[in-house]
């Protein structure tokens, strides 16, 4: 059975039909509404960390296919520790046709897939986050109208969005570019991960510590929290670090005239973005989250229809 737990697994003739099915799925819904090919199918969403965007993108995504969706949040199932993942995978799967789940840990989701008897999708782990970069790449192929040749330059955390986008980058033949401070760079896990990817794709992968030579002919400038969920004890000792990897005016003159500037959300408006820069006209950030709908509706058809 197929799982969407990370992007490097999928091959890349899978994920460009994922993205040409968003299109799809996109068009069909602006043009007065999907069909419902999800009809009595329904989805259980595990949630061990706040959501605004994932959370009701995915709910609406199986409304708009004909299909529902059940919220679990933190309080409810305690995940591997009320019931072992093994069991609560065993269990939910017999009642639901998919499984939503976000985590901590990505061997969680992954024992989640393991066990359960239907397809189980990551909606965030420490180390990924593969449905917001479907959404962030539906989102430049509007933009850009293609993917292939175009720089995408990611400044700040080497965290799981940034994890995420070096692989969608591969599988579309984008160049990639990460400006982190030292010390935060993408894990050694993750490099390994999507080592064989970024060799098969040819992809130019740029990894520094120097913000401007990152986006230096940029497409895509790309920034995200620079505390992520779980790390709020390091904010104190991580902020002063980030602050010269601000996405700011300045930094952007040394993109791209047509460049487009993306933020996966939540912001933290002041810190990784400033708000000249969020709300100005290079932004895309509004459009990135209203894709997540449109690009999880394609991974849902996919795997459960
Ligand atoms: N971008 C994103 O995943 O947002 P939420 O945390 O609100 O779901
Ligand atoms: N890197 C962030 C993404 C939030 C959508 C986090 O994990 O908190």
């Amino acid at each position: 059975m197929k799982h969407f737990l990370e992007l490097a697994s999928w091959s890349s003739a899978e994920i460009h039909h994922l993205l040409k099915l968003a299109v799809h799925l996109k068009f069909e819904w602006q043009s007065g509404g999907n069909r419902p090919v999800l009809q009595r199918k329904i989805l259980g969403m595990i949630f061990q960390k706040p959501s605004l965007r994932t959370r009701v993108s995915f709910e609406v995504a199986m409304k708009h296919l004909g299909g529902d969706a059940i919220m679990l949040g933190p309080q409810e199932i305690g995940l591997g520790q009320r019931e072992s993942i093994a069991d609560v995978a065993r269990v939910l799967s017999s009642y639901v046709q998919g499984i939503m789940a976000r985590v901590f840990d990505q061997a969680h989701v992954e024992e989640l897939a393991q066990y359960s008897r239907v397809p189980v999708i990551n909606g965030l782990s420490d180390a990924f986050h593969p449905c917001q970069a479907m959404a962030d790449m539906l989102t430049i192929y509007e933009n850009f109208g293609r993917l292939e040749g175009l720089k995408l330059a990611y400044v700040g955390d080497g965290n799981n969005v940034a994890a995420s986008l070096l692989e969608a980058a591969a599988h579309f033949g984008m160049a990639f570019a990460i400006a982190t401070p030292e010390g935060y760079e993408l894990p050694e896990a993750t490099r390994q991960h999507t080592a064989g990817l970024i060799q098969r794709s040819g992809i130019p992968v740029m990894m520094t510590t120097h913000p401007q030579q990152a986006v230096e002919q940029a497409h895509v400038i790309y920034t995200d929290t620079w505390v992520s969920m779980g790390q709020e004890k390091e904010a104190a000792d991580r902020r002063p670090l980030f602050q010269p990897y601000q996405v700011n005016a300045a930094l952007l003159r040394h993109a791209r005239a047509d460049h487009v500037v993306m933020h996966c959300l939540p912001a933290h408006r002041g810190e990784e973005i400033t708000d000249d820069v969020a709300d100005g006209r290079h932004s895309v950030i509004f459009q990135q989250a209203e894709n997540r709908l449109h690009a999880q509706k394609a991974i849902l058809v996919h795997l459960l229809a």
